[in-house]
């Protein structure tokens, strides 16, 4: 038996040898008929070869963060058998320029042509199509400075209606989870996919601005339209996604795959995948974007009465719709040159900024955030008050905005130990070369975390008993229950 395990064995190895240099044959015919064989002898190895290894169907659970951001898209997977986590690539180029699609449209030749970074003619441009939603959101202000669009309204040329850019805003994610999904596809060929799906948003934990459905309908549009989707799309598509989008119902969340989160709590998230969540203690994080600027605090601690398990509680979070483009604005009145030209010369990070309203903004919002956990009266004792500070986003990098909300005193005691960099997940392949700019990569990463979001939102942290200073022997008594 023993040789004959090993003779198999070395059949085997040959097949798989055999395999591995050439495309895979035709499987052999491991079996004849049942009906034919019943009568003869068990063959003998030296003519029956064994079946070659064939890759069963398995299942596989995916979870795919889209963070649709104002001037990039960036997605991450999460592979959950494995516990990786993935940057999925646009083009052939790496770092993470690879990881950026530009939110952009354009539309030329009869069609519309996503991500792309500059257009031939500013006319038929919409340099962000998620700035362009959020001033269909707030009428007052029209900042996406695009000749074809204003408070939220297209005017396509060569299309006799205006255009709701909710609509233009499902094509374009439909398209990109057309590409995840090929992508996800053809990398486990053999296995059938289970893919959920996050995509951030801007809005609080309370959804204030009442924002989610409407961020449900666009992201459940692009779901219904994504095997369809391509980029370019021919104008002729607008009948049919328009026709999909208006009928639109959004579903149960029990009964479809995915969802929308605020980007807050999605930083949130990414804090939680990272090494250092292991610390209990309470922090911030100042995300600011191009388009918005999220702030959340939240105090990470040991649940003893849950078996003593890691978990957030939600104490106070914001969102508001300033971020780097605002701060171009500034700059390239301040400095008499294009938006462009500012943005450049910002990045470059030689020039010192002038005092700008849009990085007192920030502050003030930082400050007020915090004095909801006072108000609401969530922590209240002083250890649990001082907390250390993750700066993020693409305009985080901003030495004038990181000193004006670092050096911001706080009301009611609470003060700010330091301020870190947020540090990505162990499980991120290609880690290297991603970690410098882990900052722009953070929220993609946290919506890709999980499909359960297990925290205490504010409503539930009730009030945490005081302690005397420096005493901290039974921390749990701290901790919401
Ligand atoms: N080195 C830098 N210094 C200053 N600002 C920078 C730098 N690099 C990028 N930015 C700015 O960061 C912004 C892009 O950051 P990020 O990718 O976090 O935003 P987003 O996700 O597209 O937008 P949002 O989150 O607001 O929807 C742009 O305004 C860009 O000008
Ligand atoms: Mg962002
Ligand atoms: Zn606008």
């Amino acid at each position: 038996m023993k040789e004959l395990l090993r003779f198999l064995g070395g059949v085997a190895g040959l097949v798989a040898k055999h395999m591995s240099r050439r495309k895979p044959a035709p499987s052999p015919p491991a079996r004849t008929i049942k009906a034919d064989t019943d009568h003869i002898k068990a063959p003998s190895p030296a003519v029956t070869l064994p079946k070659p290894p064939v890759a069963k169907r398995g299942r596989r659970a995916l979870v795919v963060g889209v963070d649709f951001g104002t001037s990039t898209t960036k997605v991450i997977c999460n592979e959950s058998r494995e516990e990786t986590f993935e940057v999925f690539r646009w083009n052939e180029s790496s770092g993470i320029d690879s990881a950026l699609l530009p939110s952009t449209l354009c539309i030329s030749d009869g069609a519309l042509h996503f991500g792309k970074k500059f257009a031939n003619s500013s006319a038929a441009w919409i340099r962000s199509i998620k700035l362009c939603m959020l001033c269909a959101r707030n009428n007052r202000i029209c900042r996406c400075q695009n000749a074809i669009a204003e408070n939220g309204l297209v005017r396509l040329p060569g299309v006799a209606d205006p255009i709701r850019v909710d609509l233009i805003a499902a094509m374009f994610l439909a398209w990109v989870f057309r590409k995840v999904e090929d992508f996800l596809v053809e990398r486990f060929s053999n296995d059938d996919l289970m893919i959920v799906w996050n995509v951030g948003c801007p809005m609080d934990h309370l959804d204030a601005a009442k924002s989610k459905e409407a961020w449900e309908q666009v992201v459940g549009t692009a779901m219904e339209l994504r095997q369809d989707a391509s980029n370019p799309t021919p104008l002729t598509f607008l009948t049919k996604a328009a026709e999909v989008f208006e009928d639109f119902y959004v579903p149960l969340e029990s009964e479809r795959s995915y969802a929308v989160q605020p980007e807050g709590l999605a930083a949130v998230k990414a804090f939680l995948e990272s090494p250092q969540a292991a610390a209990s203690k309470s922090y911030a994080i100042v995300d600011v974007g191009a388009g918005t600027t999220e702030i959340s605090f939240f105090f990470n601690g040991l649940i003893m009465s849950e078996g003593g398990i890691t978990r957030p509680s939600y104490l106070a979070d914001s969102t508001k719709a300033i971020g780097g483009g605002k701060i171009d604005m500034e700059l390239s009145e301040a400095w008499g040159c294009t938006l462009d030209e500012a943005r450049a010369r910002k990045e470059s990070g030689r020039t010192t900024l002038p005092n700008l309203d849009t990085i007192q903004e920030i502050k003030s919002q930082y400050r007020r955030t915090c004095m909801l956990i006072l108000k609401e009266n969530k922590l209240k004792a002083p250890n649990d008050k001082h907390f250390d500070l993750f700066v993020i986003g693409g305009s985080g990098r901003l030495a004038e905005l990181r000193a004006v909300v670092e050096g911001e005193p706080l009301a009611g005691g609470f003060s700010r130990d330091q301020t870190r960099v947020l540090e990505p997940p162990k499980g991120l392949r290609s880690r290297g070369e991603f970690a410098k700019d882990y900052d722009l990569l953070a929220n993609a990463c946290g919506l890709a975390s999980a499909i359960g979001w297990q925290y205490y939102p504010p409503k539930d942290v009730c009030a945490m008993a005081a302690t005397v200073v420096g005493v901290r022997d039974d921390r749990d008594e701290l901790y919401p229950k």
